[in-house]
């Protein structure tokens, strides 16, 4: 016998097992495979005793030997995939997404435009105060715009709001107080609204632009007074601009209140000192005010004898400008993020 035997196979077979399973990296394994299979490996070494058997015993030795290498290498292969599978693994895991984790950079936040945050401002004051909200058209007919607020074609006034006139002989709102008609129209009072909305004219300057927003507020009942207006007005540009806002009533003339007045804000662009804005005057134009004529009532079909009311139409842009110290109504239509990310 010359040493070569199947029970020196079996022991190659199972040394050989042992350390394929031991191997954790590929070139460990690659090692172990040629310390076993290579040229110069165990196996050569007992395949190179057999010339020394004689032909039954060779053959039967080699067919061993063969069989041998080939679980050998298969238990190689297995052990090397469970090797890369194991590497594929880690990679992965290093990289896997946490999605649940903040980003690196905050992303931008969206904020309210500041014409909205003002009328929100002043919506919620009036409803405090016991006003229900009503929308007008934006288009509208002449006699709601005009006519029915005692403004005939022949009035003056119908010049100072440069009108945008469109097809069928509409007109865009020149105001909010197109809501008074429709609103009042029909109903009894007591009552109380507010018409918040986009009214246009042919207009443009620091504080001027085409569109802009207003908001318009009626009270109706059997005792109202100019001085439950004027209280209430004043109430209403201190929430909005602060307790120490100076305000002020300049008499003016409407054709749809009578008395009528003018509601300023002091300019704090300038702090009264005179602006582009507030053309050198110091103070800006907040809105018209006064107790409703009693023909618009009366076209509203609302007995003038028993009741009376009062209304007012302010701006909301420039309260925008004023609060935010923004210089040019221009400005809040852009959407200049320089401007808007700023408030
Ligand atoms: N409608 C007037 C304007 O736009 C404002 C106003 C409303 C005045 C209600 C008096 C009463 O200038």
């Amino acid at each position: 016998m010359t040493g070569v035997d199947t029970h020196q196979l079996e022991q190659l077979e199972s040394n050989a097992r042992r350390e394929v399973a031991e191997a954790e990296s590929l070139p460990d394994l690659t090692a172990i495979r040629a310390g076993y299979l290579g040229k110069k490996g165990s196996l050569a070494a007992i395949l190179r005793g057999i010339g020394e058997l004689d032909g039954a015993e060779r053959a039967a030795v080699g067919k061993s030997a063969n069989i041998t290498k080939g679980r050998i290498e298969q238990c190689v292969a297995e052990r090397r995939a469970a090797i890369e599978a194991a590497v594929r693994k880690q990679a992965l895991g290093a990289q896997a997404l946490d999605t649940s984790l903040p980003g690196v950079e905050d992303p931008p936040l969206g904020r309210l435009h500041p014409i909205t945050r003002v009328f929100r401002d002043m919506v919620e004051f009036f409803s405090s105060m016991g006003f229900a909200i009503e929308e007008g058209p934006e288009v509208e007919t002449q006699y709601n715009n005009f006519e029915a607020l005692n403004i005939p074609e022949v009035h003056p006034a119908r010049d100072e709001q440069d009108t945008f006139y469109v097809d069928g002989g509409n007109v865009l709102r020149t105001h909010t107080s197109n809501v008074q008609i429709r609103t009042m129209t029909g109903r009894t009072p007591p009552f109380r609204f507010i018409a918040p909305g986009r009214v246009y004219r042919h207009d443009l300057s620091p504080r001027h632009s085409p569109m802009f927003h207003q908001i318009e507020g009626f009270m109706v009942d059997e005792q109202v007074s100019f001085g439950d207006l004027k209280g209430l007005l004043m109430a209403f540009g201190r929430h909005l601009m602060g307790d120490d806002i100076e305000l002020r009533f300049r008499a003016n003339d409407f054709p749809f209140t009578e008395p009528s007045a003018e509601l300023d804000y002091v300019c704090l662009l300038c702090e009264k000192q005179g602006c582009a804005v507030c053309s050198g005057s110091g103070w800006m134009e907040w809105g018209g005010c006064g107790m409703i004529h009693p023909r618009v009532l009366e076209n509203c079909g609302i007995d003038s004898e028993r009741y009376q009311g009062f209304a007012f139409g302010m701006g909301v842009d420039r309260t925008a400008l004023l609060r935010y110290g923004i210089p040019h109504i221009r400005l809040l239509f852009e959407g200049d993020l320089r401007v808007l990310g700023r408030i």
